[in-house]
């Protein structure tokens, strides 16, 4: 059966080596997608959510919506059709984001009961992820790498005080009571990292032959 994992984490963490080591290994044996984003129309949201300076004089529940909108588009468009052909989807982000910056980071947890019933209707007939890889980091690392990263486009995103970190990876933990989530140590070098990645991979069965 075809698996759809989402790769997650702190920013800073690395994730995108991490990425491009998974693209490099399988190749176009498994579609790769991320969020906001993935489908030319999801693309455009991104644009709207992420790149637009515009997002951050919103509020967090515009925001929220916005990455709902692309979620939803990026399930129909490219997820559901895809695991439905029998291949593996491996996505760049997903849920787990809105959860730990929206609801834990930005301190909006009144939105919980929206994300659950989210959840519900955009994973009805779908399936939802079968697992969640989280890069782990601690806040101040996280922060710091995030910040010194000059050649990270600038985003909306990119600066934010110490105390979001830590409400992010606390709420990265809060989502891993209910959800299939299994944390990477971000710590250490990139090679050890992508060896762990590579062995929980295996467990779900994907391999270079699965
Ligand atoms: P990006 O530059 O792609 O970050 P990264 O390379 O770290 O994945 O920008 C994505 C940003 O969007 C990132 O800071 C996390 C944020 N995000 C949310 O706040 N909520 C969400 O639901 C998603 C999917 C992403």
């Amino acid at each position: 059966m075809s698996k759809y994992i989402v790769f997650d984490g702190m920013d800073g963490s690395g994730k995108g080596t991490q990425m491009k080591l998974l693209e490099k290994k399988f190749g176009n044996s498994i579609i790769f997608t991320r969020e906001p984003g993935g489908t030319p129309f999801a693309e455009e949201i991104r644009r709207v959510v992420r790149d637009n300076v515009l997002a951050s004089e919103s509020t967090t529940l515009n925001n929220f919506l916005l990455f709902l909108a692309s979620r939803e588009e990026l399930q129909h468009n490219l997820v559901a059709p895809t695991l439905k052909s029998g291949k593996h989807v491996f996505s760049d982000r997903g849920d787990s984001s809105t959860y730990a910056f929206q609801l834990c980071g930005e301190e909006h947890e009144e939105l919980t009961h929206l994300f659950n019933l989210s959840r519900e209707h955009i994973f009805l007939n779908r399936q939802s992820p079968d697992l969640y890889i989280v890069f782990d980091l601690p806040a101040e690392m996280s922060r710091r790498r995030a910040l010194q990263d000059v050649a990270r486009k600038t985003n909306h995103f990119d600066v934010r005080d110490l105390g979001f970190y830590e409400r992010v990876r606390k709420g990265f933990r809060k989502f891993a009571v209910h959800m299939p989530v299994k944390f990477v140590d971000a710590t250490r070098t990139p090679e050890e990292i992508h060896q762990e990645v590579l062995e929980l991979l295996a467990e779900e069965g994907i391999g270079l032959s699965g």
